[in-house]
């Protein structure tokens, strides 16, 4: 598609032009999308309340660009490359005219349930094809998909559901990942338990075909009702800022909350940033490794890849089984040109050594990317070296849930690279770098607090049913700013590098944990007093999951109160949130007006003890001593 750059120097007057004329650069880039009815205004904003409208007053349908556009060049392409779990197991080809009539029978079948534009429906699936058709079903007829990652508890579901007030969800009967057969039925059905009155009808997948547990008043199987609806279903003519989706993230207070994504913009900015960030070519076998249950798998496994008439490689399983060198026999296997993962991955792959990725035939990558962290210089190196050779470019890409797509990336094979370094903001991105205080840091080789200064097209429009919370976390900070959360680093080149989170969201194996939600859960466990949560650096995870926790008396067994912690805590959130490291403390350091000190539980976490600050000042300085020495490595 011709909104592609194709040089350096082009990157350089496309961006410069991006800043100078903000509405005539994504007006231009909006026109290789099909709308029904053309916008009346590019864009309107204000970032105090805020409020944020693009291509307003157009009429399009996500979907219709993502399927119907393509059949006449390309139905017959493979639109979505399924590898399953077990690698015995056949793969599946959809091509774009296949996946249009399932995404059509589908959307019938919602219909039929009682779905309508606007309608909020949750799913709760493993990765399978039925999940990407699902959400693209949804989209077609105008209903909110709110994904949510099939690792969650049953409560973090139904908090989720309740929130939205979704009013049904998909689902599988089981999750076939590595050895694992995990029951997903079952945690929505205890999710339901748990009361979720908007939940009329629960949609189920046969997949692995264990038995499940069924309630005929509102379970209905996929097989009975989706095959036999005609594969025609006209797309829902939707505004530009009609909602797409919802998606629930993680941040430094309380629950999570559900970051808000609109037809039009998004539209935009996941194909945009795809095509060229990518540099994808026709034909290209694309694969993203994330989870659709996160921001990187709603973008860069559906919406992206397709908009642009990609092949979509759709994962099933894990890195590791049956064994460390599966990622690069999928690469092999399908022939895969363009591989984007998360640092973590790297980083176990790359400790399960080298045998691992020797054998296997890597000669059809073209681009490498990582998201979801900082990459280290050695996992980078070991990627850059290892995987591609050295003669595959490394797309780091630094965005968020709530920026829709890559804020800031090389553009593979253009952007002159630099190890750990973002690069360089996409054109129509304004970032800067503040100090406390709020104002912009200038000049170059300087630190200070990523915000962004002018709207783009993906940018989160609201928090889902409460529009000041998402006032207040992300542009209440810092005056007719959007602040990221993240800290960075600008060298002489104008390259950005992140550093990682300012705020207390930790960043574990690439997922996004408030400090608040552990602590929250941990709580729960009836010995527990308080408890503070911290992240700390972790070799394979980046971050690490530090909890110190007050008992209620003497612990005489330990080690099973701390399975009994990590219980509940997979019971509250989910398993990607157990600590990795508990600390039985008798008392947490406080100032004096009651604020619990995280800069000196970080340091101890850290094994960094040496410089801990003026202690005297705290409530109970005592404390620190005891924790230092008490502290778990
Ligand atoms: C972090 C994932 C360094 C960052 C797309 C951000 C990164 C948070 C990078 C968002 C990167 C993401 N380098 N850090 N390339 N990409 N992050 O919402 O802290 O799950 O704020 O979106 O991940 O996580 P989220």
């Amino acid at each position: 598609m011709s909104y592609r750059i194709k040089t350096f120097e082009e990157y350089k007057s496309v961006y410069k032009k991006s800043v100078e004329d903000p509405e005539g650069f994504w007006a231009g880039v909006a026109e290789h999308f099909h709308w029904n009815k053309p916008w009346k205004s590019v864009l309107e904003w204000e970032f105090k309340t805020p409020n944020i409208k693009w291509f307003k007053g157009g009429k399009t349908n996500i979907t219709y660009n993502c399927l119907d556009r393509h059949l006449k060049t390309r139905g017959d392409q493979v639109a979505i490359l399924w590898e399953p779990n077990n690698p015995e197991d056949d793969a599946i080809r959809l091509t774009y005219r296949q996946l249009y009539e399932e995404v059509c029978r589908t959307a019938n079948a919602l219909k039929s349930l009682g779905i309508g534009k606007g309608d909020r429906v949750c799913f709760y699936m493993p990765m399978v094809p039925e999940l990407a058709i699902g959400v693209l079903a949804c989209a077609r007829i105008g209903a909110v998909h709110s994904v949510v990652f099939a690792g969650f508890s049953a409560q973090s579901l139904a908090d989720r559901i309740n929130d939205s007030a979704c009013k049904a969800v998909l689902c599988s009967d089981f999750n076939a990942r590595g050895n694992k057969n995990i029951p997903v039925k079952k945690v929505v059905d205890d999710a339901l338990a748990m009361g979720c009155p908007s939940i009329e009808k629960v949609l189920v997948l046969r997949h692995t075909g264990d038995p499940v547990s069924w309630n005929a008043d509102v379970d209905v199987w996929w097989h009975d009702i989706v095959p036999n609806q005609s594969a025609e279903c006209p797309p829902e003519q939707m505004d530009a800022e009609d909602m797409l989706f919802i998606l629930y993230t993680s941040g430094s207070t309380g629950k999570p909350k559900g970051v808000v994504h609109t037809v039009g913009g998004y539209m935009v900015f996941a194909g945009y940033t795809f095509s060229n960030v990518f540099q994808y070519n026709e034909g290209e076998v694309f694969w993203c490794t994330a989870d659709v249950g996160w921001i990187t798998g709603h973008s860069y496994i559906v919406y992206g890849p397709l908009l642009n008439g990609a092949t979509s490689l759709m994962f099933e399983g894990v890195p590791t089984f049956p064994d460390a060198g599966r990622f690069w026999e999928v690469c092999e296997k399908h022939k895969v040109n363009i591989f984007y993962t998360a640092p973590t991955a790297i980083r176990a792959l790359m400790a399960a050594g080298d045998e691992w990725t020797e054998g296997h035939d890597l000669s059809s990558l073209r681009v490498l990317g990582s998201v979801g962290e900082p990459i280290n210089s050695e996992a980078w190196h070991w990627y850059h070296d290892k995987i591609g050779k050295g003669r595959c470019p490394i797309v780091d890409t630094w965005w968020q849930t709530e920026t829709g797509g890559i804020l800031i990336s090389p553009l593979a094979g253009i952007t002159p690279m630099k190890p750990t370094y973002a690069s360089l903001p996409l054109p129509g991105i304004q970032p800067c770098l503040v100090d406390a205080s709020g104002k912009e840091i200038e000049g170059d080789d300087v630190e200070g607090m990523l915000c962004m200064k002018f709207p783009w097209p993906g940018i989160i429009r609201t928090t889902y049913g409460d529009h000041e919370r998402c006032r207040q976390t992300y542009f209440a900070t810092f005056e007719d700013k959007y602040f990221t959360g993240d800290g960075a680093r600008r060298d002489e080149d104008g390259y950005y590098r992140i550093i990682g989170r300012v705020d207390d969201v930790m960043n574990v194996s690439g997922h996004r944990i408030g400090t608040a939600e552990v602590e929250n859960a941990i709580n729960e466990n009836p010995h527990v007093v308080e408890s503070a949560v911290v992240g700390f650096p972790h070799e394979i995870k980046g971050q690490g999951i530090y909890a110190y926790v007050i008992t209620d008396g003497p612990v005489s067994d330990v080690a099973k109160f701390e399975k009994e912690l990590l219980a509940t805590v997979t019971r509250i959130i989910g398993p990607i949130a157990k600590p990795d490291m508990i600390q039985i403390v008798s008392g947490l350091p406080k100032t004096r007006s009651g604020k619990i000190m995280r800069r000196i539980l970080r340091k101890i976490a850290e094994g960094d003890t040496s410089n801990l600050g003026d202690t005297s000042t705290l409530l109970n300085p005592e404390v620190v001593e005891e924790i230092k020495v008490g502290a778990r490595r």
